[in-house]
């Protein structure tokens, strides 16, 4: 892991890796209770969602060392695997963290193809997973288990609550655009569902294969139809050419950009003037003004130079459900069935808000409502309260 970004205490750090370990010739498990665990961690490091891999890892370690290195009194070893965002080596990325490295927690993805492939690994293999941000309704509705966690939002939720403030704001007539893969048509979906009950319809549909970003030929025929809105979900790499391209385009501010926060998050800086005007839902936002996100915020650029997002917030989160978890077991990560029970009871005390999670262990957050102004994301207030995934299908 030494090509990590996050440098806010190596030499703690290197304590608790393999390498720090086997040079300080100390034995994985103590005699009895164990005094350390194994976190693999399956998440994107190259390619469009790169960014986003990154965030979540160092959002987890900073929760990791705020807590003194120790989740639950153990101490934590790390195992990572590049998933690539790539679904034909999903499986084995996951057998591999699994079955050969032996983790006894697997945090991944960010990708829901690969999320899902990995989730149904783990539901075999009996391996706690929490997964800190791939929004697939599936997981925490037919795949949904007793080992499966997630802290990050379904894809239903971040969107769902868009399609009536899209109506409020007077547009009827909207086209939508976004990569063609689980979590693309799942977010065009679940908006779709709310503004066509209030009566909005769909001018046209366009759905690129993940990860091309190529989008000229799309805006053209954006701009030919002269749709009243357009709703899109792209993110990381992929995301910020789609801001700048639609203002190179001359759409912005003619045809008013909406969609879910993960458009803006983590490129808001790099996409500069060309993300002025865009309005988003997201269950988090730089700008609440709440002590832990000021605190979190402010730790995460001192750690990292980095300004922290919404993927930040999810890894963090992710420690601290493990962490809740293995403190009411006092560090026993064979003790499943009370460490399930401890987990699904939990309140994060998160920079989005206090949450807890729902019996499918989704969380049951607020959404806000956000817009860039003047290069800033403004709260412009909750586009829906305590908002819980229907969790359809899921029988754990
Ligand atoms: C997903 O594939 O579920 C996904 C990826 C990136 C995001 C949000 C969701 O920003």
């Amino acid at each position: 892991m030494s090509d990590t970004p996050f440098v806010a205490n190596r030499r703690q750090f290197l304590a608790t890796t393999a390498a720090g370990l086997a040079v300080a010739g100390l034995p994985r498990f103590a005699i009895g209770a164990p005094t350390r665990i194994k976190v693999g961690l399956m998440l994107p490091y190259s390619g469009t969602f790169a960014l986003l891999g990154n965030n979540i890892t160092d959002g987890f370690r900073l929760r990791l060392a705020e807590l003194g290195e120790k989740l639950g009194g153990v101490e934590v070893e790390f195992v990572r695997v590049d998933d690539e965002s790539a679904p034909p080596k999903a499986k084995d990325n996951a057998a591999k963290l699994i079955v050969k490295d032996k983790v006894d927690v697997l945090i991944g993805t960010v990708h829901s193809g690969v999320a899902e492939a990995m989730v149904q690994v783990a539901k075999e293999e009996g391996t706690l997973t929490i997964v800190p941000n791939a929004g697939s309704n599936r997981i925490t509705r037919e795949l949904c288990a007793q080992n499966i966690f997630r802290t990050s939002f379904s894809n239903w939720q971040a969107n769902h609550p868009c399609g009536d403030v899209v109506l409020k704001d007077g547009h009827r007539n909207v086209a939508l655009i976004s990569w063609n893969y689980a979590a693309g048509k799942e977010m065009m979906e679940a908006f779709k569902e709310s503004f066509t009950a209030g009566g909005g319809k769909i001018a046209k549909e366009f759905m690129p294969d993940f990860p091309k970003d190529e989008f000229q030929a799309y805006l053209t025929e954006i701009a030919s139809i002269k749709p009243d809105a357009v709703y899109t979900f792209f993110s990381g790499g992929g995301a910020l050419k789609f801001i700048k391209d639609y203002a190179a385009a001359g759409l912005q501010g003619k045809i008013p950009l909406y969609g879910p926060g993960f458009l803006t998050d983590g490129v808001l800086a790099a996409a500069g003037p060309a993300a002025e005007g865009i309005k988003t839902t997201l269950h988090y936002a730089h700008a609440l003004d709440n002590p832990v996100n000021v605190k979190f915020r402010e730790a995460f650029k001192k750690a990292t130079g980095r300004e922290a997002d919404v993927f930040a917030v999810q890894g963090y989160d992710a420690a601290s459900l493990l962490a809740q978890g293995l403190t009411a077991v006092k560090g026993d990560i064979g003790a499943k069935k009370a460490l399930y029970a401890a987990m699904e009871k939990a309140e994060i005390d998160s920079p989005r808000g206090k949450f807890t999670l729902s019996k499918a262990h989704n969380p049951i957050q607020d959404i806000y409502l956000r817009q860039v102004k003047n290069g800033q994301e403004v709260v412009l207030g909750v586009a829906a309260k305590a908002v819980n995934d229907p969790a359809t299908g899921c029988k754990a």
